[in-house]
C-alpha cells in the first residue's frame, strides 16, 4: 500500500462531520487511472441519514467519471484498524474486484491488510440477477 493513499485517507478524516458519534473516519480509493478519491463520514440528526466515509469516496469517484477501484485505505481513531461496515463492503464490491487490496488503519499506527473478497465472501453479485428464474411463482 502506497503512502499517498494512506495520507489522503488521514487528511480527509479531519474533515469528517461527526457531531453524534465523534468518530471521524477517512477513506481513500485509488482507481485504474491512478487517481485518488477521498471521503469522510457525514452524520445527520436523523441518524440513519448519515453516510460512511467509504460511501463518500465512492460517490466522489463516480462524480469523477471513474468506476474501477484498485486500492482502498480506511482510517479511524479506534485502537484496532477500522473495518468497513457491512453496507460499505457491498458498496466497495460493486466497484472493486475480489483481489483488490484494502488497508485498514488506526491513527495509532496499527494496520491490517485484507482484500475485498475476504471482507465480503459469497457476495451478492450481478450473476444472481440474471441467472435462474425471476418468476416469483416458480
Ligand atoms: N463509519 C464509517 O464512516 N466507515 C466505517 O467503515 C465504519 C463506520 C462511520 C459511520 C458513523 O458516522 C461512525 O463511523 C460511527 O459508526
Amino acid at each position: 500500500m502506497s503512502n499517498d493513499l494512506i495520507l489522503a485517507a488521514s487528511q480527509v478524516r479531519l474533515k469528517a462531520y461527526v457531531p453524534y458519534s465523534n468518530f471521524p473516519v477517512g477513506a481513500a480509493l485509488r482507481t485504474v487511472s491512478g487517481a485518488i478519491y477521498v471521503g469522510c463520514n457525514v452524520e445527520n440528526v436523523a441518524y440513519p441519514e448519515g453516510t460512511c466515509a467509504e460511501a463518500g469516496a465512492i460517490a466522489a469517484m463516480c462524480a469523477g467519471g471513474e468506476y474501477e477501484i484498485t486500492e482502498v485505505a480506511v482510517i479511524a481513531g479506534s485502537d484496532r484498524p477500522v473495518p468497513p461496515c457491512g453496507g460499505c463492503r457491498q458498496k466497495l464490491a460493486e466497484f472493486a474486484k475480489g483481489q483488490v487490496p484494502v488497508t485498514l488503519l488506526a491513527t495509532n499506527g496499527a494496520q491490517e491488510r485484507t482484500m475485498v473478497a475476504d471482507l465480503l465472501p459469497s457476495a451478492f453479485d450481478p450473476d444472481h440477477l440474471t441467472s435462474g428464474t425471476q418468476d416469483p411463482k416458480a
